[in-house]
């Protein structure tokens, strides 16, 4: 598998001084720019095998073979009774949310990726977003119950990050008071919570299989449930309602992954020891690497539960730091680090919510909080640990000026 090794690092010492810094015209730290969620790829020739194979069975969609045995796979390794796969995980969550009845209001975090919202407000269901917990990144549950009308019916918790949402708390809510509940479960492929593999909890779970995401299907997707009924549905739903050759059941759309998507992920399945290798080392040499700097906090992940540990995080503290979140991505944008302030500025704050619900930050004081503090860095099998130990050095070295940093940028036009 291709690790990077420092290649792309131009040669030279580290940088020392703030004068070394890109930002203020010095050569960057990498001839090439580093991204976040490059993707993880398993065996080249493992992959190009299956699709010779599959263009010699000239069966490229339509449930196939790969497919099957995809669904088959991630189902056992997830122990969850149907996975269903999709063409993607924002088709995944449009079918659940549809084969699941929701209608009205929906409870959804508004510190997600957009797609959470979008999959319900396409289908003129109204995404109501309630707050997070600032230690968790996940729902506050206290605010989930306070955020229930007439008109919910249904709540989509979002294992962000991997990091499991309060699985317990919102299953009491969800039967209390009559709610179907769906975990977005995209970040979250090969994670556990107290033990139990996420797939297993709610009605149903989504995955994305997202080019970016740990596990790749170049795009794709999967509903998981352990209910018969709604499997069914759901396998209806994403194909066109067909439940033969020419007999229509249901009224669906088309939601299928092809065979090529489904040979990429068995491929990565594969992988998949590799893939967490390299995350976690990755993520330890990040936290010991920034250990130390003031105002400067990884996002920290549960290592007795299973993890895939694809997202490095942090939280910046400007009062701490003395610089703050964006003037940091600036710095390492500049550097050829492209860092991404994932989830800004959330959902609310994006079109049409922050027209239609304009008000909507008022309730959510810990997402405006958290959407202005977060960043997060490259990871995964195409990063080596010199460019991380870079990477951190240049943190540090802003953090360590960070009265001249700003002063000089007070001259520098924002690069955003
Ligand atoms: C939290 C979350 N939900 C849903 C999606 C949508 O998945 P996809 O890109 O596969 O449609 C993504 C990512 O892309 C995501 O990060």
């Amino acid at each position: 598998m291709a690790q990077g090794r420092g290649k792309r690092r131009n040669g030279g010492a580290m940088k020392g001084g703030i004068d070394d810094l890109a930002i203020f015209g010095a050569p960057p730290a990498f001839r090439e720019k580093l991204y976040v969620g490059r993707p993880n790829i398993g065996d080249r020739e493992r992959l190009l095998a299956r699709i010779n194979d599959l263009i010699d069975r000239k069966w490229l969609t339509n449930n196939g073979p790969y497919v099957q045995e995809f669904e088959r796979r991630v189902a056992d390794s997830l122990g969850v009774k149907h996975c269903i796969s999709m063409c993607n995980g924002t088709v995944a969550l449009e079918i659940a949310t549809r084969a699941l009845g929701l209608t009205g209001e929906v409870i959804v975090p508004s510190f997600t990726f957009v797609a959470t919202a979008h999959a319900l407000q396409w289908q003129e269901i109204t995404p109501v977003f309630c707050d997070i917990q600032p230690e968790t990144f996940t729902f506050a549950h206290a605010r989930v119950e306070e955020m229930i009308t007439p008109r919910t019916t249904g709540i989509i918790g979002v294992h962000l990050w991997g990091r499991p949402c309060d699985v317990e708390a919102l299953t009491g809510i969800a039967r209390r008071r009559r709610l179907r509940l769906l975990f977005d479960a995209a970040h979250a492929f090969g994670c556990s919570h107290q033990g139990r593999m996420i797939g297993q909890f709610g009605d149903a779970e989504i995955l994305s299989f997202h080019a970016t995401k740990f596990l790749n299907t170049f795009e794709g997707g999967a509903v998981l449930t352990g209910d018969d009924a709604l499997a069914r549905k759901i396998r209806l739903m994403k194909n066109f309602g067909f439940s033969g050759y020419d007999d229509v059941v249901y009224i669906g759309i088309n939601g299928k992954m092809s065979e090529v998507a489904a040979a990429m992920g068995l491929t990565g399945l594969e992988s998949i020891d590799d893939f967490i290798g390299a995350n976690r080392r990755n993520y330890a040499l990040y936290r010991d690497g920034l250990s130390g700097i003031p105002g400067i906090r990884p996002v920290l992940y549960d290592e007795r539960e299973r993890c895939n540990y694809q997202y490095v995080v942090l939280e910046v503290d400007e009062a701490s730091s003395g610089v703050g979140r964006d003037t940091l991505v600036d710095v390492l944008h500049a550097e050829n680090v492209i860092a991404r302030r994932y989830f800004h500025p959330g959902a609310h704050r994006m079109e049409p919510y922050r027209s239609c619900f304009p008000h909507a930050g008022l309730v959510l004081p810990v997402t405006e909080r958290l959407t202005r503090r977060v960043l997060s860095l490259p990871t995964g099998t195409s990063i080596g640990a010199d460019e991380i130990r870079e990477i951190c050095a240049i943190l540090r070295l802003a953090v360590a000026n960070a009265p001249g940093l700003g002063a000089r940028l007070g001259a520098v036009p924002p690069s955003r």
